[in-house]
């Protein structure tokens, strides 16, 4: 028997993503973030869906933009964590990188070396996410240094990532985008601000460059779970298929430690997923499942090949029925909440044991 799981990944909904992150922002050029292979969704296939309408992409790490430059994706290619030594410096300029430049010693790097060509480059600010960046006061004499660099191609891009855009009135965006302001006040650069949360909801926030990545893929990061806000869909389905059914005596519990405990005579239905495909393990009791496009919830704890879903409720199911574990009818964000996470995990943690299948 062929294990049916599989992930249906639909490219054209990228690309009306993506459009609908142009719309968003309508002054603003887009560069669509494909890190961690698209966010599970496969970085060369996004890529080449989006390479006509896309103006960038962006990866978190120079090996994600060697094997899309190796697969022959000449448009521009942002590191966002920018290179770590001489030697990848020099491959960033061979390879026609752009880089981010976040730290002091990698701008003394840009300084010393000697490049085939000049490298375009991102200089990143600290705005108070307190992960990478100089400090604001810093970003003057950082330019400076940058114009008087052999190395740097311009228009130079100076660029600060928010650490609560997911959340529509926070203070700390507020702040986070004074203090860019202040940092490149005067200065003659392009900015750089905006992820998928602040892309939807803080128009201050849209500049030069806006780097959505969940929302290309049609989920958005917000606490409440919202309904197809601006006509954005989700691009990837996860199905299974039930591989067993039985019936379970009212008291009899299911699964690893007995966790779910039926409390009448129940129908348990075995859905071919497990953690070891990326279905989170964390899962709570409930976790919604769709079983022939009605709601299943999760009975009992998430095996490694398989899940155990009730039925009972539900029409009559049979081996071989179809099952939505999540996609455009079952929010990937429902079923994160269900298991202490957020969607982003769930789409970057699908394993490679799932079979990616590309609608286009
Ligand atoms: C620097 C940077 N910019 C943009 C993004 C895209 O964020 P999102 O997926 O929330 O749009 C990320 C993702 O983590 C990031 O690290």
């Amino acid at each position: 028997m062929t294990r049916k799981c599989e992930a249906v990944i639909d490219l054209d909904v990228i690309r009306a993503n993506y459009a609908i992150a142009c719309d968003l922002a309508p002054n603003s050029r887009v560069i669509a973030v494909i890190k961690a292979d698209a966010y599970g969704h496969g970085a060369l296939e996004v890529t080449r869906a989006l390479e006509g309408s896309a103006q960038a992409f962006a990866v978190a790490i120079i090996d994600e933009a060697l094997e899309l430059r190796d697969a022959g994706i000449t448009k521009m290619i942002l590191v966002m964590e920018g290179v770590d030594g001489i030697a990848d410096l020099e491959s960033a300029a061979k390879n026609n990188l752009a880089i981010v430049v976040h730290s002091e010693s990698q701008l003394q790097d840009l300084e010393q070396a000697t490049l085939s060509n000049p490298v375009n480059v991102w200089l990143k600010v600290d705005t108070g996410m307190h992960r990478l960046g100089i400090n604001p006061d810093a970003v003057e004499d950082a330019v400076k240094r940058l114009r008087a660099s052999k190395n740097c191609e311009f228009p130079l891009v100076v660029c600060t990532h928010l650490a609560s855009s997911e959340d529509p009135d926070s203070e700390m965006t507020k702040k986070q985008i004074d203090a860019f302001d202040r940092s490149v006040h005067n200065l003659d650069v392009l900015e750089s601000i905006a992820n998928s949360g602040a892309i939807l909801t803080t128009a201050k926030s849209h500049r030069d460059w806006n780097r959505p990545g969940y929302l290309l893929y049609g989920n958005t990061p917000f606490s409440e779970v919202i309904e197809s806000p601006n006509g954005l869909k989700p691009a990837m389905t996860l199905k299974s298929e039930v591989i067993a059914i039985r019936e379970v005596p009212a008291t009899e519990s299911v699964g690893y430690g007995g966790r779910w405990t039926a409390v009448g005579k129940s129908i348990i239905a075995t859905v071919a997923i497990g953690y070891a495909d990326g279905y989170p393990r964390h899962a709570t009791d409930g976790t919604p499942t769709l079983v022939n496009g009605q709601i299943a919830p999760l009975a009992g704890a998430v095996s490694m090949d398989m899940i155990t879903v009730d039925v009972t409720e539900l029409d009559e199911v049979k081996i071989g029925d179809p099952v939505i574990l999540w996609g455009s009818d079952l929010s990937v964000d429902l079923v994160a909440a269900a298991s202490g996470t957020i969607g982003y995990e769930l789409l970057t943690g699908l394993t490679a044991r799932v079979p990616r299948r590309y609608l286009k």
